[in-house]
């Protein structure tokens, strides 16, 4: 049973390098500079560019969503955003919701933080909000997502063929999904 209170009340949560906060204004400008970053853009099949005032938009409405829930990820210690995360698609009568997370700039991957962020919003995902499924897309090219998924309990379900076209060259996505009993699965 979907608690939609757990979703509307926008937690912060908190772990040993990570603290994830409710996405806000005053967001906007580090939201902002994520989007120039072309790498990133690259690994989240991003054509769109996005303006300021777009961003800034979207920054001061995630409060008031009362469908999705979305976050900033700040680093622990020292406050800095690092990057924002999504649970969103919610379908309450199936206990389901899709999952998105991109760290905002190359320099802050590869350090575990956005697995243990993953981690954090899974747990919140199925033991606070009462959610059966999780699941998201990401390319196929993405291994570093792909193994911070995998170590998270995402299995793939599904390969969609040439779903992107990224500079002249088609790629594959693939459908991954955590359901809670993978996710509260004793590590082998
Ligand atoms: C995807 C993302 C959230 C992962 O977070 P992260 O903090 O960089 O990842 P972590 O440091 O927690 O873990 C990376 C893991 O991938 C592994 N990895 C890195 N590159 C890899 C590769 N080429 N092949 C296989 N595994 C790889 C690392 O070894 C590590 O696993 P380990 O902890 O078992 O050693 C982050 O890189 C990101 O936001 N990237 C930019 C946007 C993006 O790709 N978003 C996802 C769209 S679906």
């Amino acid at each position: 049973m979907i608690d939609l209170n757990a979703l509307r009340g926008k937690p912060t949560l908190s772990g040993d390098r990570v603290r994830l906060v409710p996405l806000v204004e005053e967001h906007t400008d580090a939201c902002y500079a994520s989007t120039l970053d072309e790498e990133v853009r690259r690994l989240t099949g991003t054509h769109h560019r996005f303006s300021y005032e777009e961003i800034r938009e979207w920054c001061v409405t995630r409060a008031e969503q009362d469908d999705r829930l979305d976050l900033a990820i700040i680093e622990q210690p020292g406050g800095r955003f690092v990057g924002e995360l999504s649970l969103h698609e919610f379908d309450p009568a199936n206990e389901s919701a899709a999952y998105r997370i991109a760290l905002s700039a190359i320099e802050f991957t590869g350090q575990g933080l956005g697995k243990e962020a993953t981690r954090l919003i899974l747990e919140y995902a199925f033991d606070r909000i009462g959610l059966h499924r999780v699941w998201l897309h990401v390319y196929a090219f993405n291994m570093r997502a792909i193994a911070v998924y995998r170590a998270c309990g995402f299995t793939v379900e599904g390969r969609m063929r040439e779903s992107l076209l990224w500079e002249g060259r088609r790629h594959d996505s693939l459908v991954m999904a955590v359901l809670e009993h993978d996710f509260h699965k004793p590590a082998e």
